[in-house]
């Protein structure tokens, strides 16, 4: 398995079966089918709400504004299918703001073939080569394929912090 560099100022990563991308705008709605998959569990702020936000339009217009962000989630597009199947890649932690945190979700019809975990290493080689020396992670205690994703790839839980939706778990890796 083998990172890509940026090309053209933009974050391109690539594994023996997914590269890993920039979201198209165009792709607004396989983003949007990951809100609408989401477990029930998971905060309501994370959900589609009671009147349908975000909209297409709204998941549109964040993938516009995102696209100048220095750490990023990138699309994961399984090679010779060229479509999103969820994202993987990097966001700002706002307590350690110098140190990132991994995340990743794939649509569920994609689960169960080891593409997060996959993606998740290049993220890994990325974030190690553009300077980055530990990773944060967390995760809902309930979340058995993610937090087996995580010890996959040698987090280690730090801390568990008691909150209004449940017991999260936070995560952390030396690169
Ligand atoms: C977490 C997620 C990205 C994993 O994607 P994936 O491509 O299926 O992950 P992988 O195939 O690389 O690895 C999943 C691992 O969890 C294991 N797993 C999955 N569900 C499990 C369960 N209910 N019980 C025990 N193990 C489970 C798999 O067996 C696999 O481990 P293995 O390789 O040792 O067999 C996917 O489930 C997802 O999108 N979930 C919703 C979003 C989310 O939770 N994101 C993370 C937020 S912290």
């Amino acid at each position: 398995m083998a990172a890509g560099a940026a090309q053209g100022g933009e974050v391109v990563l690539e594994t023996d079966r997914l590269v890993l991308r920039p979201w198209r705008v165009s792709e607004a709605a396989i983003r949007r089918e990951l809100w609408l998959e989401r477990d029930p569990r998971v905060p309501p702020h994370r959900r589609i709400d009671a009147d349908g936000h975000p909209t297409l339009a709204e998941v549109e217009e964040a993938i516009r504004r995102s696209t100048a962000s220095p750490v990023a989630l990138l699309a994961v597009e399984r090679k010779g299918v060229g479509e999103a199947i969820g994202y993987c890649g990097l966001t700002e932690r706002r307590q350690e703001a110098r140190e990132p945190e991994l995340a990743f979700e794939l649509l569920r019809r994609c689960w169960g073939q080891g593409y997060a975990t996959e993606a998740s290493w290049a993220v890994l080689d990325w974030a190690r080569s553009s300077g980055h020396e530990r990773l944060w992670a967390s995760v809902w205690d309930w979340n058995t394929a993610s937090r087996r994703v995580l010890a996959k790839l040698g987090f280690t839980e730090t801390a568990s912090e008691e909150t209004i939706f449940g017991t999260n778990l936070v995560t952390t890796l030396r690169l």
